[in-house]
Parts: structure tokens; C-alpha cells; sequence
């Protein structure tokens, strides 16, 4: 039996991403933020949504610019606070000690305390309703060399994301290997009657 649950902002996983903006005048910013995805593959670009109240809104319009910022489970305190408190009133990087690096490609500071960072320019926006996505194109991603394996590639084991369930607002970590996609050609016949 199923239950409607009515129309609600609910899917399993959303991440904790921090998108990093620059404002008008140079400051740098960090947000929170869950509404964000992959969205293209040729060019590489990231969605991310953002509420016209926050700060961050307000750069990437001016910049045209911003950086994705993936955390790790220890660092679940900085960005839960990131995601409460306010650039508009609150020096985010003063309280938190984080520190953060002029991107290279594009026109946005990133967060150098988190293991993975991408570096995008805005390709478009759209006005949503209540959130105005941001689709951005990336230009660079960079990684702490601790998170990766001795070949040079990437661990998801060792950046450790964070996970976020919108409606009981908990954070989980990654749970463990279930096996590799695009291997499934034929499933075991299934008995009938
Ligand atoms: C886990 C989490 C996820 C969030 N996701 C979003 C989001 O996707 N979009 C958004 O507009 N705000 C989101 N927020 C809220 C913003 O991070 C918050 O309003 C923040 O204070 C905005 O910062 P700013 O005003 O310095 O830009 C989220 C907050 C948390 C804690």
C-alpha cells in the first residue's frame, strides 16, 4: 500500500554543497546549499538554486561566477553554519577561520579547507519561483591530493560528503560499495505464477 505524502521538495540523497561568490565590491562569501545537481555533461555543468534573499544570489548575478565546494563529514559544523548565517551581516570566514583561493578560471573565490572544488561561470539563469537556479559551466575541478589514490584518481571514500534529508533535515555519511554501474546487461529470469 502506498501513502500520499502530498507535493513536497523530497528526494533521497541531496548533498551539502558550499557555492563560494565573490560580491560587487570583492568580498568573499560562502553559502550552504541542497538544491544542486549535475545537470549537463557536454559542457560539464552543475545547477545550483538559490533563494533571491541570500547574498550569494546577489554575487553570482554580479559575477557571473561561483564555485562549488564539496565538505567532509568533520566539517558538518562550518557547513551547517554556512548555511544559516549571513554574508549580508556576517564576515562567515572571520568566525569560521576558513579561508578561501582565487579561482583560477573563473570569477569566484573556493574554499580551501574542502577536499573538492569546481570552478564555474555562469551559463544561465532561471527564475524558478521561490529559487532562481543557476546553471554553471565547469571550467576547472580541484582536489586535495590527500583524496585521492596513489593513481591519481579520485575517492569518494576519502572526501566523505555529506548527505541531507530535506524533510527531517538530518545529515547522514555515504554509506558502503554496492557494486559498479553499467555492468547490469541481463537480470536472473524471474519465476512466474
Ligand atoms: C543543509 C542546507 C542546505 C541549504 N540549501 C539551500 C539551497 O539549496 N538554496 C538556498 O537558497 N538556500 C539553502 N540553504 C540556506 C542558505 O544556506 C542560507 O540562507 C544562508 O544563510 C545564505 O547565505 P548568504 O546570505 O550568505 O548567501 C541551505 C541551508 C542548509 C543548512
Amino acid at each position: 500500500m502506498k501513502k500520499s505524502l502530498g507535493a513536497q521538495t523530497l528526494v533521497y540523497p541531496t548533498p551539502v554543497f558550499i557555492i563560494g561568490s565573490y560580491d560587487a565590491a570583492g568580498k568573499p562569501n560562502a553559502m550552504t546549499a541542497s538544491w544542486c545537481g549535475i545537470c549537463n555533461s557536454q559542457p560539464p555543468s552543475v545547477a545550483v538554486s538559490l533563494r533571491k534573499a541570500t547574498y550569494s544570489y546577489d554575487n553570482l548575478i554580479a559575477r557571473k561566477a561561483f564555485t562549488l565546494n564539496i565538505p567532509s563529514e568533520d566539517q558538518l559544523k562550518v557547513a551547517d553554519y554556512f548555511g544559516l548565517v549571513s554574508g549580508k551581516n556576517t564576515d562567515k570566514f572571520a568566525h569560521s577561520g576558513w579561508t578561501t583561493v582565487r579561482g583560477e578560471k573563473a570569477d569566484a573565490p573556493y574554499l580551501k579547507e574542502c577536499p573538492l572544488n569546481l570552478e564555474c561561470r555562469v551559463l544561465h539563469v532561471f527564475d524558478l519561483g521561490l529559487h532562481t537556479q543557476f546553471v554553471g559551466e565547469i571550467l576547472d575541478v580541484k582536489a586535495d591530493e590527500s583524496v585521492m589514490d596513489r593513481s591519481g584518481l579520485l575517492d569518494i571514500k576519502k572526501v566523505k560528503p555529506i548527505i541531507f534529508a530535506p524533510d527531517t533535515q538530518g545529515y547522514y555519511s555515504l554509506g558502503s560499495f554496492l557494486g559498479r554501474a553499467f555492468s547490469t546487461r541481463e537480470l536472473p529470469k524471474v519465476e512466474k505464477g
